[in-house]
């Protein structure tokens, strides 16, 4: 089967959250099954276009309402991720370093999705499925099935997969001629709530909507930034998949990103040097329990908390536990983070910025994750964690729900119902007892990093979504 993914980030390419890391190998596991799946994503001014080579396979020009531009289909030329990867460049709107929070991301994204299947359609691409990822891609199920320019697609099975209901890319009618020509008739399948959404006209349009979890599934009913009444209506359609980890790539016996390699049997050894290499470099102690965050500094995972849950725990712990942080987000969140320092120096450090090679390193010489999300659909952070024995601590929602079970019923890890600096703090209590009774420790973390949370399974999930839609 030839499968397209289509999204805004794929790691290493560009990314800036989980979606990357899905995006980066769920195709390659696809492949691994017998399948042809593809990753197309815009070309970004960014480290990974400027260092890698690309062939030119395609050259057009696309209409954005009035305005006319002029793209190109790259392909990166060695195919060493694992699957054919093709960069949409359009210059005037993607030569820049990031991937969103630019004033036209509605233009950018738009134009980017009309590109696509202007190229899918001069080329006479054969293909089975277009899977689109989030609201940056959310416009095509309508596009195949509505706009008059691609009626060679207009069969074609369109997959959704939600990794994030937050953001929608909400934009006013006001834009509707962006669209190629389509049946006015139609206009509805764009709206909700008075505004096109390309979340929402995706959930309606798709022929399948995957969640990425199945807990964040039951939850979007109750609680999806205003689409609830949507995907309830649509909840035949629907299905939670829980995603998967690259374990070619977290792998702590070859993952050249570490101070210390390790296998499972010399975790001890492996993992304590990588703690003293970070306690070094950030000036902690290594003898003390070494509690970290990572990921991006926004409400939706509860990184709100963390001046206050930091300081309660390093007044009420005192000298008993080492906080480390690495992200960037609210620059208000930054800044406060960055002044605890000066309180509690020897014990808390922050590293602010995105560093992939950092967050492998804080993985292995950690001991506990803090994961206090608000909405987390699915979460790569804590299988990352377990995979490599650092124990996740995690509000019980979305796919930490599914993914991690407390200690004190059985499982490996520690669970707290609210998103609450009271919750967060008396669960790092708990790691900070565990942490002292080295005998439970030990065996707990020997249980998380065999869990087998690699993409095999779940590619095979995927393709019998697939396969129904052709049947
Ligand atoms: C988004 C979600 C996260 C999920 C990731 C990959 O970043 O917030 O929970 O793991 O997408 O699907």
């Amino acid at each position: 089967m030839e499968i397209f993914h289509i999204s805004a980030e794929c790691y290493p390419v560009a990314k800036v959250g989980g979606l990357a890391d899905v995006v980066g190998a769920l195709p390659k596991y696809l492949n691994k099954l017998g399948h042809t799946a593809k990753v197309v994503v815009p070309g970004y001014d960014n480290k990974f276009t400027q260092e890698n080579e690309f062939d030119i396979v395609h050259k057009g020009l696309l209409k954005l309402g009035w305005f006319q531009f002029s793209y190109t289909i790259l392909k990166e030329k060695t195919n060493k991720l694992g699957f054919d990867l093709y960069l949409i460049a359009i210059p005037e709107l993607f030569d820049r370093p990031n991937v969103y929070s630019y004033e036209d991301d509605t233009e950018r994204f738009t134009a980017f999705q009309i590109a696509f299947l202007n190229w899918l359609t001069e080329t006479n691409q054969q293909l089975d499925v277009i899977h689109c990822h989030d609201h940056h891609t959310g416009l095509i199920p309508f596009m195949v099935q509505f706009c008059y320019n691609y009626p060679h697609f207009k069969n074609t099975p369109t997959v959704l997969t939600i990794h994030n209901g937050q953001y929608q890319g909400w934009f006013g009618f006001d834009k509707i001629h962006y669209l190629p020509d389509f049946d006015r008739g139609r206009s509805g399948f764009l709206e909700w709530g008075g505004v096109i959404n390309p979340l929402a006209s995706a959930v309606k349009c798709a022929w399948k909507v995957t969640t990425v979890s199945p807990s964040y599934l039951d939850e979007i009913s109750n609680e999806a930034n205003g689409l609830e009444n949507l995907l309830r209506f649509e909840r035949s359609k629907l299905v939670g998949i829980l995603n998967g980890i690259d374990t070619d790539v977290w792998n702590t016996q070859t993952d050249e990103m570490l101070h210390a390699n390790y296998t499972l049997k010399g975790f001890k050894k492996g993992k304590a040097a990588n703690k003293a290499f970070l306690c070094e470099q950030f000036n902690l102690d290594p003898k003390l329990p070494l509690f970290t965050f990572i990921g991006r500094l926004v409400g939706e995972k509860g990184a709100d908390l963390l001046p206050q849950i930091c300081s309660v725990a390093l007044n009420e712990f005192y000298q008993k536990l080492n906080i480390l942080i690495l992200g960037s987000g609210d620059t208000n969140l930054e800044r406060g983070l960055q002044n605890l320092q000066n309180f509690y120096h020897g014990n808390f450090n922050t590293y602010i910025g995105y560093n992939e090679k950092l967050a492998h390193i804080i993985y292995a010489g950690a001991d506990f994750l803090l994961m206090p999300s608000r909405v987390e659909p699915c979460g790569l952070n804590q299988m990352y964690a377990l995979r490599y024995g650092t124990i996740p601590i995690v509000r019980r929602t979305g796919g930490l729900k599914d993914t991690v079970y407390d200690f004190g019923d059985g499982g490996f890890g520690i669970c707290h119902d609210k998103a609450s600096v009271f919750d967060v703090t008396h669960s790092m209590y708990r790691g900070i007892q565990l942490y002292a009774d080295t005998k439970t420790f030990d065996a707990i973390i020997k249980t998380t990093m065999q869990i087998d949370h690699s993409w095999d399974k779940v590619a095979e999930e995927y393709s019998a979504v697939y396969q129904s839609l052709i049947n």
